[in-house]
């Protein structure tokens, strides 16, 4: 369980004349939930886009799977675009389509899966992330924002990853849903040895679920470890997040 899945080394990243990392490094070991954490701007959502190949940086290393990402040829690419699944903040699902058709794009685009399993396959996993079987006939238009969350699940599991990248994935929902989504996320984990990445900043989120994590700001990882590691950091930055009122309150609960 202790091999890292993961490894981001010296990342330097640059939109124009704005640096947004300056020599990021961590790693993520096999089947941890792994948070990235830092304030509103901090390169959270540009770093797992470098990880999945939507964005490259301009310099240092990206090991996913034992493969450089930067250096791969295309059909290593392919190959490792397959062993992942994206939740991205806002869900984004196909608006046109119904749940079932959004849950099957990648599994008929990569797979010849015959017509009758491939909605055996979908129903599963409409019901592996707790959505009722009628579910899968609706639009996105006609779901809460709580089953669109858990559709873009359903659809990120669609090809049976073994890595999963989730954008701040609890955000919109209130605290019982949020909750709700949590359970979700450590249940699947262990059904299905999943790896999980997970950018957020709810701390009740990453108490539940978050095994190790990083924390992003002046550009670098300030921290990285367990969140008893993090806890001890004297950062300031550090220090106001976890240490704030509501850090306080759920460190005094215990996990
Ligand atoms: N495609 C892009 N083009 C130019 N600047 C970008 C782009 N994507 C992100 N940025 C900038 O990079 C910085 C980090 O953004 P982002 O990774 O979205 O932060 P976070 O997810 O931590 O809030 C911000 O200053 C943002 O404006
Ligand atoms: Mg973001």
């Amino acid at each position: 369980m202790n091999s890292p899945i993961i490894t981001v080394k010296n990342v330097v990243t640059q939109f124009g004349l704005n640096r947004v990392h300056d020599g990021v490094s961590l790693h993520v070991d096999q089947g941890e939930i792994y948070g990235l954490l830092g304030g509103s701007g901090s390169g959270k959502t540009t770093l797992l886009k470098e990880m999945i190949m939507l964005l490259e940086p301009k310099a240092g290393e990206i090991t996913i799977l034992g493969q450089n990402i930067l250096t791969s040829s295309n059909k290593d690419k392919d190959y490792l675009r397959r062993q992942w699944g994206v939740l991205f903040q806002n869900g984004a699902l196909f608006s046109s389509l119904t749940v079932a058709e959004n849950v099957a794009i990648s599994l008929k685009e990569y797979t010849d899966i015959p017509a009758y399993l491939l909605s055996d396959i979908v129903s599963m996993k409409i019901s592996m992330v707790g959505l009722p079987p009628h579910v899968g006939s609706l639009y996105p238009a006609e779901l809460s924002g709580g089953m669109i969350k858990r559709a873009s699940l359903a659809r990120a599991l669609a090809m049976d990853p073994k890595l999963l990248f989730l954008d701040e994935p609890t955000s919109g929902l209130d605290p019982v849903g949020a909750a709700a989504f949590d359970q979700l996320i450590l249940q699947l984990r262990d059904m299905l040895e999943l790896t999980i990445v997970m950018v957020t900043h709810d701390l009740d989120s990453i108490w539940t679920t978050v095994d190790r994590l990083a924390v992003l700001g002046d550009k670098k990882v300030i921290v990285e470890g367990t969140l008893d590691d993090v806890n001890r950091s004297e950062h300031p930055d550090i220090k106001a997040f976890f240490r704030g009122k509501r850090g306080l309150t759920r460190m005094q609960n215990g996990k």
